[in-house]
């Protein structure tokens, strides 16, 4: 029976998948967070993966602070680039798996057409340069995958949806910006993905092929229209107000342009994507 362990396991995506391993009787998971298993800790990463010796590990814990990484760079690189590498080092010499996710943000959005696998990155924060080094570090292990994603949301956690449905219930009009264009990707879909990969390797339909892919939803859009169509479909009465980024309060860029290419992960793994309008009423649905 494969073992696949999960760690970061509280967040968004480690909730999602923890909601899906029901459907997948035949797999025993693991789930941690930083109570169980602080993956900055090397000996503690080492002692654990090699008593339960896991087929794969799943990496969903990160440093997601943004803003705050431009203060806190040490801890930010501690969790997202030298935790890391502890993973990979606990797997060194054995064949376990290891999916690690990384974000769009190592883009710097001066492209204007879907961004693939091989384009040059160019990471604009510190939190973009942590994450950077987290996928080098995961690609030290040859049996990693990388996959970038970007503008997650879930019914778990905080993130801009329920940001969202929180200002509109209490104002009037928000004010949003439309200069950054990309693509809002429903956790649920993404751990659809990568339980789904992880499900065709072990039934050996799939071969497990090593680096970096790109999985957001389909199509495109800014943080803007995003907002509109949360405000829609959760029926409130709230005026969404286009600003550009410059009038927004913060220290840190962004990429104005972050849309991922996916064929990669599609056509390896035979994965059809949810149009990210579709996911969105799923995850407001759930909400209410
Ligand atoms: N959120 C986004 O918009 C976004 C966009 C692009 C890519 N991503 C990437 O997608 C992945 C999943 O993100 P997410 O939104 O699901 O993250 P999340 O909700 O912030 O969850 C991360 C989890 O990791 C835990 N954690 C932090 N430090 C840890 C450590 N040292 N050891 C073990 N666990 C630790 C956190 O615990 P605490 O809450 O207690 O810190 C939290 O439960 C991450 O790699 C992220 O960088 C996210």
């Amino acid at each position: 029976m494969a073992l696949i362990l999960v760690t970061g396991a509280s967040g968004q995506l480690g909730n999602e998948i923890r909601v899906l391993s029901k459907n997948y009787s035949g797999y025993e998971f693991l789930f941690t967070d930083l109570d169980e298993l602080d993956i900055t800790d090397e000996s503690a990463v080492n002692d654990f993966v090699g008593q339960s010796a896991p087929d794969w590990i799943i990496n969903c814990a990160a440093y997601n602070f943004v803003d705050k990484a431009e203060t806190e760079e040490e801890k930010a690189f501690l969790v997202n680039s030298i935790a890391v590498r502890n993973l990979a080092g606990a797997l060194r010499n054995t064949d376990g798996r290891l999916i690690h996710v990384s974000t769009d943000y190592v883009f710097d959005g001066a492209a204007n057409t879907p961004y693939n696998e091989n384009s040059g990155v160019n990471p604009l924060s510190v939190y973009a340069r942590s994450k950077r080094a987290g996928e080098e570090n995961a690609l030290t292990h040859p049996y990693s995958m990388v996959i970038r994603t970007s503008w997650l949301y879930s019914s778990f956690g905080n993130n801009f949806v329920k940001t969202i449905l929180k200002h509109a219930a209490e104002k009037e009009f928000l004010k949003v910006v439309f200069d950054q264009v990309g693509t809002p990707t429903y956790a649920a879909d993404l751990a659809s993905a990568i339980m789904t990969i992880a499900a065709r390797v072990i039934r050996n339909q799939k071969a497990f092929n090593p680096g970096i892919y790109h999985y957001s939803n389909e199509g495109v859009c800014s943080w803007y229209d995003f907002a509109i169509e949360i405000v829609s479909l959760s029926g409130l009465d709230c005026r969404v107000i286009p600003i550009r980024s410059d009038e927004f309060p913060s220290k840190v860029k962004r990429p104005s342009y972050s849309v991922l290419d996916k064929s990669k992960i599609k056509e390896n793994y035979d994965l059809e994507i949810p149009y990210w309008k579709d996911s969105l009423r799923k995850c407001i649905n759930l909400l209410r």
